[in-house]
């Protein structure tokens, strides 16, 4: 039973990031741990270049067929004048779209080594690990109607419609509980159901779920600014945070900046389960760009693209003691304060990707 892994490293850093997961992946291979059949493709400004499109129709294919997705980062000044619907992003977002990816993960976690880095105090978020849950395909950034209209006396009306159908709230309900159930158990739902409707029907939803499906589990409801508020003040209360698209968006990028570096921040999207195999459709990446100011320079930190594959090891392949493994290495290399540019300290080694990638393998 082999895996399909699809490796779509992209632009600037993605290739240089990717290198080091590739290493990790023939190694877990070499040592009998895993077995993955990796293909690799061209997305983004380099597809582009190659195909003229920023990813091929027979690489969608694959995309497809695949058991996960690890996509580097695409774009870059290179590319800023192409056609807009062959931009480096439309590979992304045709990725999202055909893979119907409708629920994005985005861990922060404080690995102790950091937690002097912060903005926050280092005993506010020291060992934090939470993971938000944001609903990525429905909400009042696809809701209809949404349009401007001119009211003729000099005013115009700008319209966005919140709309969440229950199955959409079901699925990514059940998502939430059944990754709390390879975490620490406890879903936090985030609505805003004393003025939204649509809060309502999310809150009704979510409890119905819990209660016939996952009664096993802790389940806790908070109005999602007071949730903002909670997640400055005591991040380490939650395990995973379920919540739409507006208000994930918003609190996903809140609880990416309690841990600090773009560099170290990994994402997952998660998309519906095929009923025959109960296996879903996945991507992997990291939540930075092709940083084109560092590109080529072998500088890049290459753990936020680690750590993404570890998530995908937990999530996509139930590889729960290997992603351990990879994160407690990644833990380890930081406590040994070995650091790229980006997470630099006064004392600490001073590497450059490939060595970062090295020491996390060897530990
Ligand atoms: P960026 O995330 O590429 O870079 C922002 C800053 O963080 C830069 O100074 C960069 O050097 C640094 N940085 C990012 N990742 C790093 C890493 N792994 N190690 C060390 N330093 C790192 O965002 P920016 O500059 O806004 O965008 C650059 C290009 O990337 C643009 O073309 C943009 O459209 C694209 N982009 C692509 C994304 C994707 O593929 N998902 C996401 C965000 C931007
Ligand atoms: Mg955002």
């Amino acid at each position: 039973n082999t895996s399909k892994l699809l490796l779509l490293p992209g632009d600037g850093i993605g290739p240089e990031a990717m290198a080091e997961v590739e290493k990790i992946v023939g190694f877990m291979n070499d040592e009998g741990v895993a077995s993955f059949a990796t293909e690799k493709a061209l997305v983004g400004g380099s597809a582009y270049d190659a195909h003229g499109e920023a990813i091929a129709d027979a690489d969608m294919e694959t995309a497809l067929a695949a058991d996960a997705v690890l996509f580097g980062a695409v774009g870059g000044p290179k590319w800023d004048s192409v056609p807009y619907d062959q931009r480096p992003e439309a590979g992304l977002l045709r990725l999202r779209k055909d893979l119907k990816l409708f629920a994005n993960l985005r861990p922060a976690i404080c690995y102790p080594a950091l937690a002097d880095a912060s903005s926050l105090k280092p005993e506010i978020i020291e060992g934090l690990d939470i993971l938000i849950l944001r609903e990525l395909t429905g909400g009042v950034y696809f809701g209809e109607p949404k349009e401007i209209i001119d009211l003729g006396n000099g005013q115009k009306r700008g319209i966005d419609t919140q709309v969440y159908d229950t199955y959409e709230i079901e699925r990514i309900a059940r998502a939430a509980f059944e990754l709390a159930r390879t975490r620490r158990g406890k879903v936090t739902s985030m609505e805003k159901r004393n003025v939204m409707k649509s809060g309502v029907l999310w809150n009704e939803v979510v409890t119905r779920v819990h209660r016939e499906e996952f009664s096993d589990l802790q389940l806790e409801h908070m109005l999602a600014d007071a949730g903002g508020m909670q997640l400055v003040r005591a991040p380490k209360q939650f395990d995973v945070i379920v919540t739409d698209n507006l208000f994930g968006d918003m609190l996903s990028d809140i609880a990416a900046m309690l841990t600090g570096s773009l560099g170290m921040l990994p994402s997952a999207s998660l998309g519906a389960e095929d009923p025959a195999t109960g296996k879903r459709k996945a991507l992997y990446e990291p939540v930075h760009g092709s940083a084109p100011d560092i590109a080529g320079q072998g500088v890049a930190n290459p753990i936020a693209m680690i750590a993404s594959f570890a998530m995908c090891l937990r999530y996509s392949f139930q590889k729960v003691r290997e992603a351990d493994a990879l994160e407690a290495a990644i833990a380890e290399v930081l406590e040994k304060g070995i650091r790229t540019p980006d997470i630099m300290a006064p004392g600490a080694t001073r590497v450059g990707t490939v060595e970062m990638g090295a020491a996390i393998r060897s530990a």
